[in-house]
């Protein structure tokens, strides 16, 4: 096994008053990789000590670059004095090895997902995925790229010498309360970090680079465009290159997206461009826009942070002489793209956002929330949805809210297939995981539930605001196998006895062997009605349900199976 870690040390030449330069994260290669979690401080302000989180180091984590096909072991050491989890966020892994907030990791335990690397060369990324925890924990340090190579974009004409003119960048932006404490759940997120350094400045050479974006942040959308005007190539999407280089002016990035960019500064020796958010020019709804819902619908004190709705830096770049093995041209085509078929959709599903209303007096406010999808918010108990593997689907998000929500699926990469009743932007149109659903709007998008399936352990679907993931607004998944061999639907019936069939008012379902299941109820139209798991035993209320037909899906490791019930 291979282990090793290279420090890149550059940027330390010119250094523009009151800017820092900017750190690359270490790069760990292999297929071992050990991270460490670990608490400490970090000085930001004066000599104000700020609590940190941090991987192999107090303050963020480091970039992991795997080969696909791969066999990789990841050590996840919990230091910090609080459980946690940590998500492969866009990779292609079995539930069980998925990081979601069914795999705890307690403090002083580490946990040890061994997995093949799937997913085509791209850029990925990690952080913590623990039940109400993920935007503490991000917002503290936790998070890292986690970059895919593979033999088609090894034959490419693209820079990639990692932190030399493949640049990891990794936008977050940051509160902090008057103690210079990082702050959560609050609107002022006005500091601004790329890899977790405030102000700063990347010194790069004058060719083509490329930088791998990624937004971080817990709420806010970037308007990415480039000081002098200058035009850059789009090359990537979430989930791995397109398939020709896209010229563009102006990219939005909302939290969770990567997009990956070719910047051609070839003949600027000298010159200095700034990388900045055009926020000015994001519409209403989209988190750092200049306004968020209408009347008294609106995000409370949102209009005190400067940030919002105004054009900003995120990185100075200075450039410098070029490197002796460089690029100077923008290739004309990268991979090929083949979109999934919609004539092989089979299973079609609906997610509404919605604004929960959770006491009878409780006026929601249609732009601050509380936030849920389908009318419910998240339950570590509850699965909300269950995919046959192998099963082409599309599925429609639909926003009743008055915020965009960036929903971000596990397991998958899918291809938005219409937005707002129309095709998605080019920039869109590639392998995704993030999509970002306007206010009163809809999206669509297509996929295949392929290679892992397993009737416990779910995935998780969630708006990427970190702050609506921790209040809930996140839904599960289960992807079983109805065909697996000699597990069929006769024998998972033979070990439940379910009765009275006729019901008037409840639903009994016992397990002859004490097995732990799934159960899920669905209407004769196909709604999920209600959902919870077992072990062994469980009741379920039929008295509030209208009389007719529904069916009951159970689940256990023995597979799954559908019961038709009559209520009376
Ligand atoms: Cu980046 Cu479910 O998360
Ligand atoms: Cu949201």
């Amino acid at each position: 096994m291979r282990f090793t870690v290279s420090i890149v040390l550059i940027f330390c030449l010119k250094i523009a008053i009151g800017q820092n330069p900017l750190y690359i994260p270490p790069a760990l290669t292999g297929t071992t990789f050990n991270l460490n979690m670990q608490a400490g401080t970090k000085v930001f302000y004066d000599s104000t000590k700020t609590p940190t989180f941090g991987i192999n180091g107090v303050w963020l984590s480091p970039t992991i670059i795997v080969n696909k096909g791969d066999s990789i072991t990841l050590n996840v050491k919990n230091g910090l004095n609080e459980k946690t989890t940590m998500h492969w966020h866009g990779l292609h892994v079995a539930a069980m090895n998925d990081g979601g907030p069914h795999q705890i990791i307690k403090p002083n335990t580490t946990w040890s997902p061994s997995f093949k690397v799937r997913n085509n060369a791209g850029t990925f990324w990690y952080h913590p995925h623990g039940a109400g925890q993920t935007d503490p924990q991000v917002s503290k340090g936790l998070a890292g790229l986690f970059i895919v190579k593979d033999n088609d974009e090894a034959t490419l004409a693209l820079p990639r010498t990692y932190g030399v003119d493949d640049i990891p960048i990794i936008i977050q932006s940051k509160a902090f309360d008057d103690l210079k404490q990082i702050a959560i759940a609050t609107d002022m997120d006005t500091a601004l970090f790329v890899n977790g350094t405030l102000h700063p400045l990347a010194t790069l050479p004058a060719q083509v680079i490329r930088l791998r974006l990624l937004n971080g942040s817990s709420l806010r959308s970037y308007n990415l465009g480039f000081s002098n005007g200058q035009t850059f190539y789009q090359i990537g999407t979430d989930g791995g290159l397109i398939d020709t280089p896209l010229s563009l002016t102006r990219l939005r990035l909302s939290p969770g997206e990567r997009v990956e960019v070719l910047v051609n500064f070839s003949g600027m020796i000298g010159q200095k461009v700034e990388l900045k958010s055009y926020a000015s020019e994001m519409k209403n709804g989209i988190y750092g826009a200049d306004t968020v819902g209408f009347g008294a619908d609106t995000i409370h004190e949102y209009a005190d942070n400067f940030l919002n709705g105004a054009d900003f830096n995120l990185l100075l770049i200075s450039i410098d002489s070029a490197t002796a093995n460089l690029l100077n041209a923008i290739p004309v085509s990268l991979v090929p793209y083949i979109p999934f078929n919609a004539i092989a959709a089979s299973k079609f599903r609906t997610i509404v956002f919605d604004t929960l209303r959770l006491l009878p007096a409780d006026a929601p406010n249609l732009a601050e929330g509380p936030f849920g999808m389908n009318n419910r918010t998240f339950d570590m108990d509850s699965i909300n949805e269950v995919v046959h593997l192998g099963t082409t689907e599309i599925w429609t998000l639909v926003n009743k809210t008055l915020v965009a929500h960036p929903f971000h699926i596990h397991d998958i990469q899918f291809n938005v297939i219409e937005k707002s009743g129309m095709s998605p932007p080019p920039s869109e149109m590639g392998w995704k995981d993030v999509v970002l659903v306007m206010p009163n709007d809809s999206v669509k998008f297509i996929t295949k539930f392929e290679t892992f399936s397993d009737p416990m352990v779910p995935h998780m679907y969630h708006c990427h605001l970190l702050h609506h993931e921790d209040d809930g607004m996140m839904g599960s998944f289960l992807v079983i196998d109805t065909t697996v061999t000699g597990i069929n639907e006769t024998s998972i019936e033979n070990r439940f006895s379910i009765y009275p069939n006729p019901t008037t008012d409840e639903l009994n379902i016992t397990s002859i062997n004490n097995e732990k299941f799934s159960i899920s109820i669905f209407n004769a139209l196909g709604q999920q009605l209600y959902s919870t798991q077992a072990i062994a035993n469980c009741k379920l209320p039929f008295t509030n349900y209208t009389t007719g037909i529904y069916f009951i899906q159970i689940s256990s490791r023995m597979g799954a199976y559908t019961q038709k019930i009559v209520k009376l």
